[in-house]
C-alpha cells in the first residue's frame, strides 16, 4: 500500500515536471535553444574534438577546447560544466580546457564540476573526484612564456617553465584563484576565492592569499575554530 502511494507520487512528480518543462519551452524560444547546446550539441562538439566524455556528463553553454593532436582530454562520469555567462554565480567566460602539445592531458574524475574556468595543460592537469572549481580560476601547469626576453624574442611560448599540476579528490578551488606550476592540492584541501598558489597544500588545508598560505583546517573551522 505504501509502494503504491509512493510510486503514484513519483509518478505525478514526474508529470508535473514535464508539464512545467513544457511550460518554460513554450514561454522561451532561448531556453529550447539553450537546451539544444548543452544536451546534443555541448557533448557531441567536444566528442568531434577528440574530448572523451563520460556517461553522464552535463554542459551548461558550450565549454571552449583546444586539443593538439596526440593530446588527451578525458571528462569522468558525471562531470558538470558550465560555461554561460550569468548561469551560475559569477561566471565570467566560458570554461577553457586546452592541452597544448602533442603529449599533454587533461584528466577530469567522477562527479567533478567546473564553472567558467580555464585549465592549460603542456604537461599534464589531472583533477581528481568531486572536485569543485569556481568561476575564473585559472588551473595552469606552465608560465606560458619564458620569464627571459631574449628567450621570448626568439619565440613567444617555447622555454616556458612547465610542471605537472594535480588536484586530488574532494578539493574546493574557490573563485579567482590561480593554481600554478608544479603544484600538487591534496584532497579535501580548500583554496579561498582569489588565492595564488604555488605550492602543494596538504590534505583538508584551507588556504588563501597571494602568494597562499595555509589558515587553518577544514576540520578544525567546521568545528568553528581558525588559526593554523
Ligand atoms: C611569477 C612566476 C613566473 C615565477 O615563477 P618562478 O620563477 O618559477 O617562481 P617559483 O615558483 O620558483 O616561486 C618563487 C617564489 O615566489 C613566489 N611566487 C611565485 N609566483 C608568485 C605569484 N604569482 N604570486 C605570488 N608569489 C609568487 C613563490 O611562492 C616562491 O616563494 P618563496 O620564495 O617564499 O618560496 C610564476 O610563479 C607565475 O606567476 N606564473 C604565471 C605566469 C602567468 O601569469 N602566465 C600567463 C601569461 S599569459
Amino acid at each position: 500500500m505504501l509502494r503504491s502511494c509512493g510510486s503514484a507520487a513519483t509518478s505525478y512528480g514526474r508529470v508535473m515536471h514535464m508539464r512545467s518543462l513544457l511550460a518554460r519551452l513554450v514561454r522561451s524560444p532561448r531556453t529550447i535553444l539553450h537546451l539544444a547546446v548543452d544536451r546534443i550539441v555541448a557533448p557531441l562538439w567536444l566528442r568531434l574534438l577528440g574530448v572523451e566524455v563520460g556517461a553522464g556528463c552535463r554542459f551548461e553553454g558550450l565549454p571552449m577546447v583546444s586539443l593538439a593532436d596526440g593530446a588527451r582530454i578525458t571528462l569522468g562520469r558525471d562531470v558538470v560544466i558550465w560555461s554561460r555567462e550569468g548561469s551560475s554565480g559569477g561566471i565570467a567566460h566560458p570554461t577553457i580546457l586546452a592541452a597544448l602539445e602533442p603529449h599533454s592531458s587533461i584528466v577530469v574524475g567522477e562527479g567533478t564540476g567546473i564553472s567558467g574556468a580555464s585549465i592549460v595543460a603542456r604537461r599534464r592537469v589531472e583533477i581528481g573526484r568531486r572536485v569543485l572549481i569556481g568561476a575564473g580560476a585559472g588551473i595552469w601547469d606552465t608560465d606560458f612564456h619564458s620569464l627571459d626576453p631574449a628567450q621570448r624574442r626568439v619565440h613567444a611560448t617555447r622555454d616556458a617553465a612547465c610542471a605537472a599540476v594535480q588536484i586530488e579528490d574532494e578539493v574546493f578551488v574557490g573563485a579567482r584563484t590561480l593554481i600554478l606550476k608544479g603544484v600538487t592540492l591534496h584532497s579535501q584541501a580548500v583554496v579561498g576565492a582569489g588565492a595564488v598558489v604555488t605550492k602543494d597544500v596538504g590534505a583538508g588545508a584551507v588556504v588563501f592569499g597571494n602568494p597562499a598560505r595555509v589558515v587553518g583546517t577544514v576540520r578544525r573551522i567546521n568545528q568553528g575554530e581558525r588559526g593554523s
